[in-house]
């Protein structure tokens, strides 16, 4: 058990921020005690990254006090943050890409020698780090090689450097696979047994209730609840932050008719040493596609997209064989593809919701004479509604958006593309509980109308709730192929770490 005491280390009272049209943070109070883990909760928009800038000094409140430590708390700069001892992992990764890991992590304090930069102790010291967070990369990787998870890492790995006394995670496992996730947990209980208190922000309760002592729930920048994790069910949780019942997990996945093949991917080669793949997805159909970080989902989906060269292989759009090179082949054949990295998927965070919606239907829709301002904006209308994007409304600028609902704006752009063939890599990342399921639902309904669905997740859960078949990604071949009425959880895992295993399982 983490050593608590009463006395609180952080005290929080009234606090406020106000934006332009927003309340962000109203008058929200929130004590948090060393060596607890302190979870802070509530549905995208509902003020929680606001909260965390205030802390950390990067936004002013508008009112209300902070007291760290029994002195009061007003940062005026991220600096001043840091050397009270908070140490804060934000939503948006702020590393610098150009620079090596090692130099990435000890940026607010390199090692010196006489004055000078000590490379070597540097070097010792970031091995360690990388190895607490279970990263197995040089230090001298430049930062832009890495992937979304291992960027991710890096950042963790930079807030257990420092000698801290507060650390806040703000979604830090939103790219992470199970087994990080558990490393990071580790690291955070020795951090607690330490007596560092954490305050802890993620849309998973699994992840809540493995690891949280308290909680305390935002709901519209108020803070609606605080009390032990243990004493409450996932499901009171829920109606606690959405503020209605969710009857289900996951909608019902009605028994669909099931038409031709949309697309049919023949002895696929991403590179020329890789092994070929073959997959099919047919109209009707929500084919999910599994496996672990690394093991050529993205990769495979990238090539069948254009956005990668593929060595070999054959496509067939609709029974008939096609060329794709570019992603713009892709989109005039009907393919659209919602990738894993949403910052280069090209949000155009100085323009309004409505035409960040629209971006990927203009080519077509424009091309028929049919976008009208008016048009676009009721389509914006309608999806916010649906995705419960918190926004002023559909002409206020992405930027001004919180994490959660800056992805709904992407998701929706290709909702609205109206594609015969969705592909989709981790489609509710980052989305709260409510959100998610609206997702689902509209994911579900593309497959009633006849398109085709392809999803790419890491959540496990996720593709056995909404997929008819799910094909199992490992080491870059497809290792096997389960349908609805044989799902198991287990099998699909088994089929996922064979190809990483000597003997393999048999699934
Ligand atoms: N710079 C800004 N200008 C205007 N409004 C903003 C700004 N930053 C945040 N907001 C608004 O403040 C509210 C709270 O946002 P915040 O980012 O704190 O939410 P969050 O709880 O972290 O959500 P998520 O789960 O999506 O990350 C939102 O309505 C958001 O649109
Ligand atoms: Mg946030």
């Amino acid at each position: 058990m983490p050593t608590t005491t009463d006395t609180a280390l952080l005290d929080i009272a009234g606090l406020t921020k106000r934006y332009a049209g927003v309340t962000a943070l109203d008058e929200v109070d929130l004590s948090v005690k060393a060596g607890e883990i302190h979870i802070l909760i509530g549905e995208n928009g509902a003020g929680k990254s606001t909260l965390v800038k205030c802390l950390a000094g990067i936004e002013r409140p508008d009112g209300g006090t902070m007291t760290f430590g029994g002195e009061p708390h007003r940062p005026a700069a991220a600096a001043d943050a840091l050397r009270a001892g908070i140490q804060v992992v934000h939503q948006e990764l702020a590393l610098l890409p150009a620079l090596s890991v090692a130099e990435n992590l000890f940026l607010q304090r390199l090692p010196r020698r006489l004055g000078l930069v000590d490379r070597g102790a540097m070097r010792r010291r970031a091995r360690q780090l990388l190895e607490q967070v279970g990263l197995e990369v040089s230090p001298d990787t430049p930062v832009e090689r890495l992937g979304i998870a291992q960027m991710q890492l890096v950042e963790i790995a930079k807030a257990l450097s420092g000698d801290c006394r507060l650390l806040v995670m703000d979604e830090p496992t939103a790219t992470l696979t199970p087994r990080e996730t558990a490393t990071l947990f580790t690291q955070l209980r020795r951090l607690t047994a330490e007596g560092v208190a954490v305050i802890y922000i993620s849309h998973h309760l699994e992840e809540i209730f493995e690891i949280g002592d308290r909680l305390t729930v935002l709901r519209n920048g108020r803070g609606v609840h605080t009390g032990p994790v243990a004493e409450l069910t996932p499901a009171e949780l829920v109606r606690m932050m959405v503020g209605r019942d969710l009857d289900a997990e996951y909608p019902p996945v009605a028994d669909r008719p099931v038409g031709d093949h949309l697309l049919r991917v023949t002895d696929l080669k991403v590179t020329p040493d890789a092994p070929p793949v073959s997959l099919s997805v047919r109209s009707g159909e929500v084919v999910g596609v599994a496996g672990l970080v690394g093991s050529g989902r993205t990769e495979t989906m990238r090539a069948i997209f254009g956005a990668d060269r593929p060595a070999a292989g054959t496509v067939e759009v609709r029974g008939r064989p096609v060329r794709i090179t570019h992603p713009r082949d892709a989109v005039r054949h009907g393919i659209s593809f919602l990738t894993e990295d949403r910052k280069a998927q090209g949000l155009v965070l100085d323009l309004p919701i409505a035409a960040n919606m629209s971006l990927a239907a203009i080519d077509q829709v424009s091309r028929l004479g049919l976008l009208s301002h008016g048009a676009e904006t009721a389509a914006a209308r309608d999806l916010s509604e649906r995705l419960h994007v918190r926004a002023t409304g559909p002409h206020q600028k992405v930027r001004a958006l919180s994490g959660g609902n800056q992805q709904k704006v992407v998701l929706a752009r290709w909702l609205a593309a109206d594609t015969d063939l969705l592909i989709v890599d981790e489609p509710t990342r980052g989305i709260d509980v409510g959100a998610r399921y609206e997702i689902h639902q509209l994911l579900l309904s593309l497959a009633d109308s006849g398109k085709g669905v392809l999803v790419v997740s890491s959540d496990l859960p996720e593709l056995l709730g909404i997929c008819d078949r799910i094909l199992v990604f490992s080491k870059g071949r497809i290792a096997g192929e389960i349908a609805r009425p044989d799902f198991d959880a287990e099998r699909v895992l088994n089929l996922a770490y064979s190809g990483y295993l000597k003997n393999g399982i048999s699934a």
